[in-house]
Order: C-alpha cells, then sequence, then structure tokens
C-alpha cells in the first residue's frame, strides 16, 4: 500500500525548515507542503491562546490541502496545544517536544541537560516533563531565550549582534551568572549540563555560534533528525509512505511577505529552494 499525498509541515517561521531539511533527507520520495506563520511570528512571546488559535488557523489550511499527515515542527506549539491537534484533526500529528526529549535524555552522561526555548515552551514545561518521562533522573534547566528567533527571522545568523545575543542567551546555563527572571529552574551552584537541547526549531540555524560558545565538553541535540525518523516510522506503521521511485514535490507557503521567505530561505537552504507561495489564512473560523 502507498500513499501519494503530501506531508504538511508547520512552523510560526522559517525555523520549522530545519525539520523539513531532515524529513526530506530521511524520506526522499515524500512530498511535502510546508507552511511558515511570517506574518504572525514569533509565537514564543505570545498568550497561549493565541499560539493554539493561530496554529490550528494555519494547520487547518494544511489540512484543507490535503495531506496525510502533519508535522507541527514549532516547539511552541507543540507544547501549548499538541493535544488539541489531535482531538481536532483525523489525521496523525506529530510534535517535535518528545522526539527532542527522547535524543537529549538518551545523550546526558551526567544526567543534566538545558534547554533552551521560547518562553511558551518553557511556561508549559513540555520539555521538562517529557525529558523526567522517560529518565526520571536527569536534571532539566530550561531557559527562555526569546531574543533568538527574530533574529533568526531577520536572518541575522552570524556576526557580533548574533553573537552577542547568544552569548547572553546561554550565560544563566553556563554559569557565568545565575540564571535569573526567566529561568525556571536555576543551575544549582556546581552542577554542569553535558547536554544542551535546542527546544525551538529556529535554534539550529544559529548551531554555529551555539556550538563554538558552549564548546566541546556540551553535546547539543535538537529534534530534526529524531523527528524525521518518527515520521518515516509514522507512515511505515499506518501504510502511508509514498512510493519508493516518486518523484517529490515541495511546496512552501507563507503567511508573510513571499519573496523575503524564499531570500531568507534561499540563503539558509541553497539556491535550490523552490518558490514560495504567499497565502492568507482563513481568520477565526473555530
Ligand atoms: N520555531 C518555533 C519553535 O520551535 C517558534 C518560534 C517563535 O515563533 O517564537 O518554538
Amino acid at each position: 500500500m502507498s500513499d501519494p499525498r503530501s506531508i504538511g509541515v508547520f512552523d510560526s517561521g522559517v525555523g520549522g525548515l530545519t525539520v523539513l531539511r531532515e524529513i526530506v533527507r530521511r524520506s526522499p520520495a515524500e512530498s511535502t507542503i510546508y507552511l511558515g506563520d511570517n506574518l504572525r511570528a514569533p509565537y514564543g512571546v505570545r498568550s497561549d491562546d493565541e499560539v493554539r488559535a493561530f496554529s490550528i488557523e494555519s494547520l487547518d489550511e494544511l489540512a484543507a490541502r490535503d495531506v496525510k499527515a502533519i508535522v507541527v515542527a514549532c516547539n511552541t506549539s507543540t507544547a501549548v496545544a499538541l493535544g488539541d491537534f489531535r482531538r481536532r484533526y483525523d489525521l496523525p500529528i506529530l510534535g517535535v517536544v518528545r522526539p527532542g526529549a527522547v535524543t537529549a535524555s538518551l545523550t546526558t552522561r551526567n544526567r543534566r541537560v538545558g534547554v533552551i526555548a521560547t518562553p511558551a515552551t518553557v511556561r508549559s514545561h513540555a520539555y521538562f516533563n517529557a525529558i523526567k518521562d522517560e529518565n526520571p533522573a536527569v536534571e532539566v534547566y530550561e531557559h527562555a531565550t526569546p531574543a533568538l528567533v527574530p533574529l533568526v527571522e531577520a536572518g541575522e545568523l552570524s556576526g557580533s549582534v548574533a553573537e552577542a545575543a547568544v552569548a547572553d542567551a546561554l550565560a544563566p546555563l553556563l554559569g557565568e551568572r545565575d540564571a535569573v527572571g526567566e529561568s525556571i529552574f536555576p543551575r544549582p551552584p556546581g552542577a554542569t549540563i553535558d547536554t544542551l537541547l535546542l527546544g525551538c526549531t529556529h535554534y539550529p540555524l544559529l548551531r554555529a555560534i551555539i556550538e563554538a560558545q558552549v564548546g566541546e565538553r556540551i553535546a547539543i541535540v535538537d529534534s530534526a533528525t529524531a523527528t524525521a525518523s518518527a515520521l518515516a516510522e509514522l507512515l511505515d506503521i499506518n501504510g502511508l509512505e509514498a512510493e519508493r521511485t516518486a518523484a517529490a514535490v515541495h511546496r512552501q507557503l507563507t503567511t508573510g511577505d513571499a519573496g523575503t521567505f524564499h531570500d531568507l530561505a534561499g540563503r539558509l537552504f541553497g539556491s535550490a529552494f523552490p518558490e514560495v507561495e504567499a497565502v492568507e489564512l482563513a481568520v477565526g473560523a473555530r
């Protein structure tokens, strides 16, 4: 049995392209429709109600295009509303929190994991709970880093501004200063993380800077590869795989400016990036 329909992939903006890239690598015969709600990004500094409503409007758009499964390639949406999505659609819906949590809990050796994510994701404690589900002995230090998504959406992936923002974001987890304010689980004295989980799909785009700053003693993990593997398994189990020889088609949709999205995505993913279509979502229909 095979199914030629596309896989829907959703994020608030360009961050989910880091997950899409792994899906295309892992499942090259699968067609995809990517939707970025760039007009309303960032989601991570919004209320839970807004994140839920905007995400549902976006997922309704993908569901209306007859996708066979949806990957919510946005930690914020996953953390706030994955259960709501699963109740709403008669489709397999995969989030990115659990795959990332499993990867982190299998990577740490000293059982101390730092998580950087948006304020909404940290507020939900979705990563704390998912990592504890995997291994209750792991100490999880969640830290909100709201400055990073606007950097990525603006295409600032290198240079002194991005380096300073990343240094500031990581300092509480690396111990240069005490965690204050938005850090929910401050780092106790003497506890050093050995694994840093990038709990936002935008952050792998800053990976080079993050790697340079954390050094070799801390492993950096994200959800993208594990999510792509989980999707491949889901398609297999549900008999939803495309023919192995199928020629995949990839469509990119944005609620923002198509030209800006295309330029940014092209810078991130190379010049072969497909055309981008602008879409207007049906707003307010629940
Ligand atoms: N890339 C998303 C995430 O993984 C959302 C970032 C945002 O819009 O704030 O959380």
